[in-house]
């Protein structure tokens, strides 16, 4: 196994190696892993992907998310991210699927207005644009480590809340059904998330926060816009420029992505697995110290 290095200081392609192999083979994965581990965003080219070699590649990490209401393959292992109607054609821009993407276009990290965050995100290629439709990447592990000592500090004892709703009212006040935001009640994470393999803390944030726990309103709508900007600065970027056979997979504890416009005629279709955080990936120190004695 290869790895090539992609990005500004993290992302990387790894050669040599498919899905199956590290569905298959404890070295793989234990390689895999590492790689992961240490450069958050992992590129496979060229893989013979169907739904069965992803998921079985993406429960290496740990176990699958249920997709959410709401969500296309709802219910199931995966999340299907398309704007493909039921009759095959491609939605139109005010469809309520062209509106998802288009919120997938704001900064985030998956998963993290779940009661279970994501570790990872596992997305495969299967009908891609002739232009357009990257999804771009910032390590805000790299972020984190570019903020001076007492910003680190403060940030490592603050507290944000996530909303669903929150991110999705940017694009249209009523994108999160009702159904939607009564099962997904906000959540509270530390603003740090610290990788417990390599001791390497990174800004946990996303387009879903909106408030931090213990600061006046504004004042921590400020920290968090001030954050987002800092992590996603021009320059500190990895773009990925997707082919089919592509599969990314990426941390959801140390980066953030969007997705980037195409033209609204071409189709677009992407899988995705996502697989939940659990204490041996560092979730136990993101919980509220009150939450955490609660539990
Ligand atoms: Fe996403």
């Amino acid at each position: 196994m290869d790895i090539v290095p992609l990005g500004p200081g993290f992302a990387a392609e790894l050669r040599g190696v498919t899905l199956s192999d590290i569905a298959a083979e404890d070295a793989a994965y234990a390689a895999a892993r590492a790689a992961f581990e240490e450069h958050s965003v992992l590129v496979f080219r060229d893989q013979d992907v169907t739904d069965e070699i992803q998921l079985a590649f993406s429960r290496r990490f740990g176990p699958p998310e249920v997709t959410k209401v709401g969500s296309q393959g709802t219910g199931s292992h995966f999340v299907i991210l398309s704007t493909i109607d039921a009759d095959g054609n491609v939605v139109t821009p005010d469809h309520r699927l062209a509106l998802r993407s288009k919120a997938n276009q704001l900064w985030h990290t998956d998963s993290s207005f779940k009661s279970v965050p994501a570790l990872t995100s596992i997305l495969s290629a299967r009908i891609i644009p002739a232009h357009g439709g990257e999804t771009e990447y910032v390590s805000t592990r790299l972020a984190f480590e570019r903020l001076d000592a007492a910003s680190r500090g403060k940030l490592e004892n603050c507290f944000a809340w996530h909303d669903y709703a929150h991110s999705r009212r940017q694009i249209a006040p009523d994108l999160a059904s009702a159904e939607e935001r009564a099962a997904l009640p906000p959540q509270c994470w530390r603003m740090v998330w610290k990788n417990p393999v390599n001791g390497r803390g990174a800004i946990y944030l996303a387009s879903h926060a909106y408030a931090v726990e213990g600061m006046e309103g504004a004042a921590g709508k400020q920290l968090i816009d001030e954050m987002m900007a800092f992590a996603t600065a021009p320059g500190a970027s990895y773009l990925h420029q997707w082919r089919k056979g592509d599969v990314v997979m990426w941390d959801n504890r140390a980066t953030m992505h969007r997705g980037r416009p195409w033209p609204s005629h071409e189709a677009r279709l992407m899988i995705r697995t996502t697989i939940s955080a659990s204490e041996a990936d560092g979730l136990g120190s993101m919980r509220r110290p009150s939450s955490q004695a609660a539990e």
